[in-house]
């Protein structure tokens, strides 16, 4: 029993281990049980298990704290059970991991229906903590709040959210201690961004290059840069993909919603961090301007690209992003991208995929990935990919790799070729995680936001750090 339920079954006069024993309520993992009329004060009581391994720390051979990730799943289910019996107040119980506590309750409410009837939207719950709002409580709901909100932009339609509309929703964020620069279409010219250009020639939209920067850690400290592939919408270009499931590529922008999440939650944490953003946005579109299968680009470090696959997009934006990022002298740099369907085939939607040339950091991620439940596996770099990306007839480069197979691993190997050997530097293949159905039972349905709680204990990690 934890301490909250021990105070509660005191006010119930002992009441309550009787009251489980006689509905027959074990300690089973996440089947909520609810109790009405047992005081005023609470008159609806959801009875949750936190299963056998509630004080259980890692488990090696999962990656995974599994008494935080057992919370994490008993909190979202028992708040959405009152939910859907129309509670609107639920004081949630901090357990023994009252952070994990927290992000299960805040991530277990979350659901895109604004643009629904009023009617078919879920109806608004406030979440409190029993026994008050801790400091751990805060953090918790403050590090989902950043998730959701990457949840909320990738589920939105690409209407909705084009490249200026994406760029121009950051900046009223006030209470963000964040610095907001966009960059328009002239500026991407002037700075050479060549294989960004042509993935937005296709498209009526023009493409905007975003930029945050969020200074809690003082002017000293040389800062992590985080790029995030904000393609809002992939229709494939002149290599169309087929029309099944293309409206998920909406979501094509995990990388950039990702990488506002993280900076959102650092700064409402007032995290001793210095990070800045970097988000090339863009459609890729099939237009009658659009880059033709064969086209050769040049990307900002002067490497000619062969574009023999207009699909493999994701890649070619994120070049330049990589090359200009470098500019802030940053300690690391970390790209997320939802950017092969291979990481999907290799990973499942386990865990993100991740290439990296340094284990330190590599070490650090993992650790993060464990913590919060959101996990992370390395992936290789190794010079056989990079080879394959290398076989060009016209270019330097070309998009696509030679060989078949191993499709996560030659875009990686791509990415690598903008990027200085001495910095440390992860790409994150989020295409895998983009969606949720089932598979983590505290995230409901839809667009999953995944790994921004990682991507911000990494962040905060790896500032701790003195400068490099
Ligand atoms: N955005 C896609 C990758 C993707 C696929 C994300 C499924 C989420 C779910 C990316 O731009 C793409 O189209 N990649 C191609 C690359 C190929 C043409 C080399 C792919 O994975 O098929
Ligand atoms: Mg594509
Ligand atoms: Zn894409």
């Amino acid at each position: 029993m934890t301490t909250e339920t021990k105070k509660f079954n005191e006010r119930l006069g002992g009441h309550l281990t009787e009251l489980l024993e006689c509905a027959g309520i074990s300690g089973k993992l996440a089947t909520p049980r609810l109790l009405y009329g047992l005081t005023a004060e609470f008159p609806c009581v959801a009875v949750v298990g936190l299963g056998e391994s509630a004080e259980q720390t890692v488990d090696d051979a999962e990656n995974v704290h599994q008494g935080r990730e057992n919370v994490r799943h008993a909190v979202a289910s028992g708040v959405t059970a009152l939910r859907d019996v129309q509670c609107s107040h639920v004081t949630v119980e901090p357990t023994e991991h009252a952070e994990a506590s927290a992000e299960g309750a805040h991530l277990a409410l979350w659901s895109y229906d604004e643009l629904k009837a009023e009617a078919d939207r879920q109806r608004p719950v406030q979440l409190s903590c029993a026994g008050g709002d801790s400091e751990l409580w805060r953090r918790g709901a403050l590090k989902a709040s950043g998730q959701n909100l990457a949840r909320t932009l990738m589920e939105a339609p690409a209407n909705y959210l084009t490249p200026t509309l994406f760029s121009l929703s950051r900046r009223p964020c006030l209470r963000c201690r964040w610095e907001v620069v966009v960059r328009d279409e002239a500026w991407i010219r002037q700075r050479g961004m060549g294989a960004f250009l042509s993935v937005s020639r296709g498209s009526a939209e023009p493409p905007r290059f975003l930029e945050l920067s969020y200074s809690g850690a003082g002017a000293g400290a040389a800062p992590l840069a985080v790029v995030g592939k904000g393609v809002t919408f992939d229709s494939g270009g002149i290599s169309l993909k087929p029309a099944k499931n293309m409206d998920t590529m909406r979501a094509d922008m995990g990388g950039a919603a990702c990488t506002v999440g993280v900076l959102y939650a650092a700064a409402q944490l007032g995290l001793a961090a210095n990070l800045r953003a970097f988000i090339p946005l863009c459609e890729n579109m099939p237009g009658s301007r659009a880059t033709k299968p064969g086209d050769v680009v040049t990307a900002m470090n002067g490497k000619t690209v062969q574009v023999d696959n207009t699909d493999a997009e994701g890649r070619l934006i994120l070049a330049d992003a990589l090359c200009y990022a470098q500019e802030c002298r940053p300690r690391a740099m970390l790209n997320m991208a939802t950017l092969t369907g291979a990481i999907s085939v290799a990973l499942g939607s386990a865990a993100v995929g991740v290439f990296t040339n340094s284990t330190a950091a590599w070490h650090q991620l993992r650790a993060a990935g464990t913590n919060t439940g959101d996990r992370v596996w390395r992936m290789p770099l190794w010079k056989h990919y990079t080879k394959s990306m290398k076989e060009c007839r016209l270019a330097d480069l070309n998009n696509i790799g030679s060989a078949t197979g191993g499709g996560a691993c030659t875009a990686a190997a791509f990415l690598q070729e903008f990027v200085a050997e001495d910095l440390p530097w992860l790409h994150v293949d989020i295409a895998g995680t983009m969606e949720n159905t089932t598979d983590v039972p505290y995230l409901s349905k839809g667009m999953s936001g995944r790994p921004t709680r990682t991507v911000l204990e990494f962040a905060e990690a790896i500032c701790q750090q003195g400068s490099r």
